[in-house]
């Protein structure tokens, strides 16, 4: 029987599936909660081979009521949840000029309205239980500006504020609370994810990988492996790969020449995507 229990969103995929992976090797108990119940299952699978506790269950954390529901029937059967793993999340790219409400409102549900129901559905759990640590994954976009990014820079903005704010609530409860901002990780979302759109002409993809490897995106495993254990240290912020704290810092000492880094670096890529721009 395994000590504690993970409860992950987005878990059927990169970090999501990373962390569930890691954390099955540390006797806990993981839930891996997604909309691509396929996929969940087959990693859940992967882990019970290696003699770990793992089940896959369908959730789409834009719907409050089935993750109350899912959470209900967790805790029926498990009898807690140690860990939530606030992780779904979606992008969708573009220049704002361009937008559409749904450029907004479709990160918004997920990234945002997907946070607030995990909140809602276990965070009274753990304070009944006097323990538990909330993970909610922001982004290195929650702490510096990105351009052709807006809806989803908002939401990891609104990720982080939400968290240190609940950080400081929850502590007298016994839970602790923790914002992950990964920097650039291999996985699916770079180019989108099974959910997200880059609002650019077919065949974007490998040009918008060939820009994210100036920054050399960290192996998965890699980053869930460095991200536990900041988690462990309940650490408030976590920011993996660490040289990007080396920007966070920058944006806090300068934010007008953190701007205009970031502008410099947006104009870049603008130009590289000129010709994948849709008409
Ligand atoms: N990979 C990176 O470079 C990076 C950087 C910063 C932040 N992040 C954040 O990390 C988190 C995980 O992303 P990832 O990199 O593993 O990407 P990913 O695309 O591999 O995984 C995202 C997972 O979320 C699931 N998902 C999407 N919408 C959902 C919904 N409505 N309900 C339930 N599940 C849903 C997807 O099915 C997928 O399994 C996201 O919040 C993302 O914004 C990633």
């Amino acid at each position: 029987m395994a000590d504690k229990v993970a409860f992950i969103t987005g878990g059927a995929s990169g970090i999501g599936a990373a962390f569930a992976k890691q954390l099955a090797g540390r006797n806990t108990e993981v839930i891996l909660a997604d909309r691509q119940l396929g996929l969940a299952e087959e990693i859940a699978a992967a882990i019970r081979q290696s003699g770990a506790e793992a089940t896959a269950v369908e959730l789409d954390v834009r719907d409050a009521s089935q993750f109350e529901q899912v959470v209900d029937d967790t805790i029926g059967r498990t009898g807690r949840i140690d860990y939530l793993f606030n992780n779904a999340g979606i992008g969708v790219g573009g220049a704002i000029l361009g937008y559409t409400l749904p450029d907004w409102y479709d990160v918004f549900d997920v990234n945002l309205r997907g946070v607030a129901h995990g909140i809602q559905a276990v965070y009274p759990v753990m304070c009944r239980q006097g323990s538990g640590h909330i993970i909610n994954t922001a982004s290195m976009a929650g702490l510096l500006p990105t351009g052709e990014a807006a809806s989803y820079a908002a939401t990891k903005h609104a990720v982080v504020g939400l968290s240190k704010s609940l950080r400081i609530e929850a502590k007298e409860h016994g839970v602790k609370v923790s914002a992950l901002c990964p920097g650039a990780i291999r996985t699916p979302i770079l180019t989108t994810g099974k959910y997200g759109r880059l609002n650019l002409k077919e065949g974007a993809e490998t040009k918008v990988m060939e820009l994210w490897e100036h920054v050399r995106p960290m192996n998965v495993d890699v980053f869930a492996r460095k991200a536990l254990r900041d988690i462990e240290r309940n650490k408030p912020i976590i920011i993996v790969p660490s040289f990007w704290k080396a920007f966070w810092w920058l944006e806090r000492f300068s934010p007008n020449v953190s701007l205009w880094l970031w502008g410099k670096v947006y104009g870049h890529f603008r130009d590289e995507l000129e010709p994948y721009r849709l008409p």
